[in-house]
């Protein structure tokens, strides 16, 4: 069968002039736009990002699917069944689809499952990823400092998906990256002050959208139940400047 192509778009963290000229000159051509959104009647919040750039266009169908923000697997399947059976058709019909996704494909994006089952779905289709500014590198933007320098290690971590083992984690690794915040931000706050680092953590909310949020005083955000577009940078810059002191890199570890 000769489907049309599927198209991975990364939009960026926020601010529409971050998107690339890869995923505009993408998002204009193609026959279809998908567009995931959290419920029936919430916005898009990628086709808020694209819309002042891509617009509206008479010969272009926008296909909102609606995935629910949920860990069940029986409400995440029934979405993408839905989702599926919508992309399906117009692909097999020859349509293009762009399926616009926040941030780049490649990190905790809903493209990534769609990517996995593309192939067993519609066997010999072209699947084209177009990748985008991540939030993981929008943050430091905004922050305006590195994330990590020399022979300083990362760590990211889905918070929502637990942090018992957040303290190892942030005693392990120089910069610590907390994403899908949620209702954990208690806890994360906790093992910020059991390690001495609540100092060392910036919580920045809505990089680059007009909502934007910074704070290093985390104690002040305690209360927020994590923004869905929030994320927490621990540097601990005990270890980065590789041109200021001669320190071998082995040294530098058993120093931990
Ligand atoms: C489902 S993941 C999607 C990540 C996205 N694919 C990316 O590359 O940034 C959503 C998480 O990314 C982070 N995030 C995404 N956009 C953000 C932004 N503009 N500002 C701060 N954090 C953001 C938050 O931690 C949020 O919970």
């Amino acid at each position: 069968m000769n489907y049309g192509t599927l198209y991975g778009v990364g939009v960026g963290p926020g601010a529409p002039d971050l998107l690339t000229l890869r995923a505009v000159e993408t998002l204009q051509r193609v026959d279809v736009i998908a567009l995931p959104r959290s419920s029936d009647y919430g916005s898009s919040t990628a086709w808020r990002i694209i819309e002042p750039v891509v617009g509206k266009r008479s010969n272009q169908e926008r296909l909102f699917l609606t995935f629910p923000m949920s860990k069940e697997p029986a409400r995440l399947r029934q979405a993408w069944d839905a989702a599926f059976a919508k992309i399906g058709e117009r692909l097999k019909s020859g349509r293009s689809v762009a399926f616009a996704t926040e941030g780049d494909p490649s990190l905790y994006s809903t493209f990534g499952y769609l990517l996995g089952e593309a192939p067993r779905r519609w066997p010999g289709i072209r699947v084209e990823v177009v990748p985008g500014v991540s939030s993981i590198a929008a943050v430091p933007a905004v922050l305006g400092a590195p994330l990590a320098d020399g022979l300083e290690r990362i760590a990211i971590i889905p918070a929502n998906y637990g942090v018992t083992d957040l303290v190892t984690i942030l005693n392990t690794f120089d910069t610590t990256i907390l994403m899908k915040i949620g209702s954990e931000m208690p806890k994360v706050i906790e093992a910020l002050e059991r390690t001495g680092l609540l100092h060392k953590a910036a919580y920045v909310a809505k990089a680059t959208m007009p909502e934007q949020k910074v704070t290093t005083d985390l104690r002040a955000v305690r209360g927020e139940r994590g923004d869905c577009f929030a994320m927490i940078v621990v540097a601990r810059r005990e270890r980065s400047g590789v041109l200021a002191g001669e320190v071998s890199p082995n040294a530098a570890l058993a120093q931990r």
